[in-house]
């Protein structure tokens, strides 16, 4: 948590460089964002610039309440407001139509914007201090984990980044969950802690993942969240065979699993991550950047279960696993998570 300086006088700062045109982190309850005014372009092309973004990939307004929509969306279809009233504030993204004053560095030039009303007291007192739309993606460098810490965005950016608030450990650890309210109905376009159930229990009409006609949302790239180490997802019942033929190879691995290991060996790096996918969840990314700095070989993550709370941790173990990060000692392997 904050130490040193009172909270209040670091808002305080940050709001000030927001206003300047500069950059603040913050912490919500998902990921930590890397902040930039949303009325301000430049500023905003300071986090492209930051993180080594596409200019293509459009960012998240976040606001701290939904009294500023209508500066950032045109329409909010019944559907958005719903769920807009069930789960705002708190770890949800909706894509509507963007208002017209909505610049084009935010969208990526698509006609839609992506608008979230975080629930993280830091995050809502600075929203409210600042008094208008922080433009933020997760403040990692592209392509990199997200950061559920303050030291991790440090780590991700050092002096390059002056303002960081800290609030400690994220809460959800996971970024938020993102539905599309535009097109032909609406559409779960990145799992999160709110699930697909809890969707359909406000909106029963919604539809798991993008139109399949939908072009590619950038930034929906198979390859995202990586650590440096290539990952590879492992059944259960063969975790053990795998690190036992590494471990004969005298490979250094490191491992992310929900158990504890059989046996130690001086080749390994285990990490017991539990079975509980909430826990699992708010820890996974500290934990991939703990493996990663083990200088490993190769991360093996053993393969989660099916179900519903599973799905959000899933999908980004895929992802950090992409099929051009793999090494195929295991074809079966490679398949599944480069799908
Ligand atoms: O939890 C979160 O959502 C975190 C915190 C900081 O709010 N933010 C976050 O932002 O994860 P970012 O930029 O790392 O991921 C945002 C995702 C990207 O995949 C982007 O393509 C998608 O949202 N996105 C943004 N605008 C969109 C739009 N208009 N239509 C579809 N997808 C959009
Ligand atoms: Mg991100």
């Amino acid at each position: 948590m904050i130490v040193g300086r009172a909270l209040q006088e670091q808002i305080q700062e940050a709001v000030e460089a927001l206003r300047a045109g500069d950059l603040a982190a913050f912490p919500t309850e998902t990921v930590y964002g890397l902040g930039a005014n949303a009325n301000n372009p430049d500023a905003v092309r300071k986090i492209f610039r930051l993180k080594g973004r596409p200019s293509t990939h459009p960012v998240i307004v976040h606001i701290d309440h939904p009294r500023y929509l209508q500066r950032w969306v045109r329409d909010m279809t019944p559907d958005a407001k719903k769920l807009a009233d069930a789960f705002w504030p708190g770890p949800l993204t909706l894509v509507a139509k963007r208002a017209l004053a909505v610049n084009d560095v935010i969208t990526g030039g698509q006609d839609t914007v992506a608008i979230r009303v975080p629930n993280h007291p830091i995050a809502q007192q600075l929203l409210n201090a600042f008094g208008g739309g922080i433009a933020a993606p997760s403040a990692n460098r592209y392509g990199h984990v997200s950061p559920t810490r303050a030291e991790h965005v440090r780590e991700e950016f050092g002096d390059e980044l002056k303002i960081v608030l800290d609030g400690g450990d994220c809460k959800v650890g996971l970024e938020s969950t993102i539905v599309s309210c535009v097109g032909d109905g609406p559409r779960l376009l990145r799992p999160g802690s709110i699930s697909l159930s809890q969707l359909r229990a406000i909106v029963p009409s919604i539809q798991a993942g993008p139109h399949p006609s939908a072009p590619r949302v950038p930034g929906s790239t198979a390859r995202h969240y990586s650590p440096q180490t290539p990952v590879n997802v492992v059944p259960s019942r063969r975790l053990d065979q795998v690190i036992s033929e590494l471990s004969g190879e005298h490979e250094k691995t490191a491992v992310l699993a929900m158990r504890p290991p059989v046996r130690t060996t001086p080749y390994m790096t285990w990490v017991n991550a539990g079975n509980r996918p909430d826990i699992y969840a708010k820890q996974l990314y500290a934990n991939l950047r703990t493996l990663d700095k083990a200088a490993a070989k190769i991360i093996l993550v053993e393969e989660v279960p099916e179900g519903e709370r599973w799905d959000a941790i899933r999908d980004r173990l895929k992802r950090a696993a992409s099929a051009e990060n793999i090494v195929t000692y295991d074809q079966d392997i490679a398949a599944w998570v480069a799908d």
